[in-house]
């Protein structure tokens, strides 16, 4: 039997990158997927491409629309095993020269977005006893500059990661994260010509040295995958590390 078979799973920001790849691995081990994404083009895509169970979109900065499209999940899955936090934004900035606005947005999409869909979903998940998988980031651990807002979005969602996981443990459900390096996805093109020019080094180089090679969203899928299975029934409240070793070095 396949790692998920017959899982029933919701992904945040799956018409892309990371999210795509994780709704395209668990389908390929015998999972449902539900395909969301606040881009509906890319979320169909992504559905056709992988033959997911469904669609349901929502910008997960928009409690309602998130309520509405857990709901949509649900009633498309027959209920719900595993929630995947994945839809996540980056801001390139000088902390403290970043707009308020700005770090609000961020926020809403990094932090507020997984807390509702955590709220929507929890009955679901209770009746279940499913899990949740965060995708967070090695910026939620260590500090990183341009990346100030980020960094502290990535490390409230590893805290609300460790808190759910408490408070449910009684309950059945299960809530970890994923800690990943730089990956090979849109959002890492967007950030390497700021980050080039703040250190002088080519990206491809950096990358080398500190994680041997650029993480694919392949790698993350899998650790995800495996967290979601029952693989993991002992593992809550932990948040895994995948990064070539950069976190590990001091040089
Ligand atoms: N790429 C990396 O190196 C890396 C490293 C660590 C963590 N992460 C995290 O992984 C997750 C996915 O990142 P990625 O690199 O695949 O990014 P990406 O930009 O390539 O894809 C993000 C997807 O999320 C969607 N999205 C954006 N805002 C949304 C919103 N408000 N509501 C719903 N969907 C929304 C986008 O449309 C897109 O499809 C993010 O949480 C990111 O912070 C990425």
């Amino acid at each position: 039997m396949s790692e998920l078979e017959g899982k029933r799973v919701f992904v945040t920001g799956s018409g892309a990158g990371i999210g795509k790849a994780i709704a395209t691995l668990f389908t390929q081990r015998g999972a449902r997927v539900v395909v969301s994404d606040i881009n509906a083009d890319a979320a169909k895509q992504t559905a056709d491409e992988i033959g997911a169970a469904g669609v349901a979109n929502c910008d997960v900065t928009d409690e309602a629309q998130v309520q509405a499209a857990v709901q949509q999940a649900v009633d498309l899955l027959g209920g719900l095993d595993v929630l995947v936090n994945n839809a996540g934004i980056e801001v390139s900035s000088p902390l403290l020269q970043q707009s308020t606005e700005s770090f609000d947005k961020i926020y809403a999409v990094n932090v507020r977005g997984p807390f509702v869909a955590m709220k929507a979903a929890i009955g679901h998940l209770i009746e279940s006893k499913g899990n949740v998988v965060n995708i967070s980031s090695i910026a939620g651990i260590g500090g990183s500059p341009l990346l100030g807002s980020y960094c502290a979005t990535k490390a409230a969602l590893i805290q609300m990661t460790r808190v759910a996981a408490v408070e449910m443990r009684p309950t059945g459900v299960r809530v970890n994260a994923v800690c990943p390096g730089f990956a090979d996805t849109a959002m890492v093109d967007r950030l390497v010509p700021d980050f080039e020019a703040a250190t002088q080094v080519p990206f491809g180089d950096l990358v080398a040295m500190k994680q041997g090679r650029l993480g694919t969203p392949e790698d993350i899928a899998e650790v995800a995958a495996f967290l979601a299975s029952d693989r993991a029934s002992w593992v809550t409240g932990s948040h895994y590390v995948l990064d070539g070793g950069l976190t590990a070095s001091l040089v």
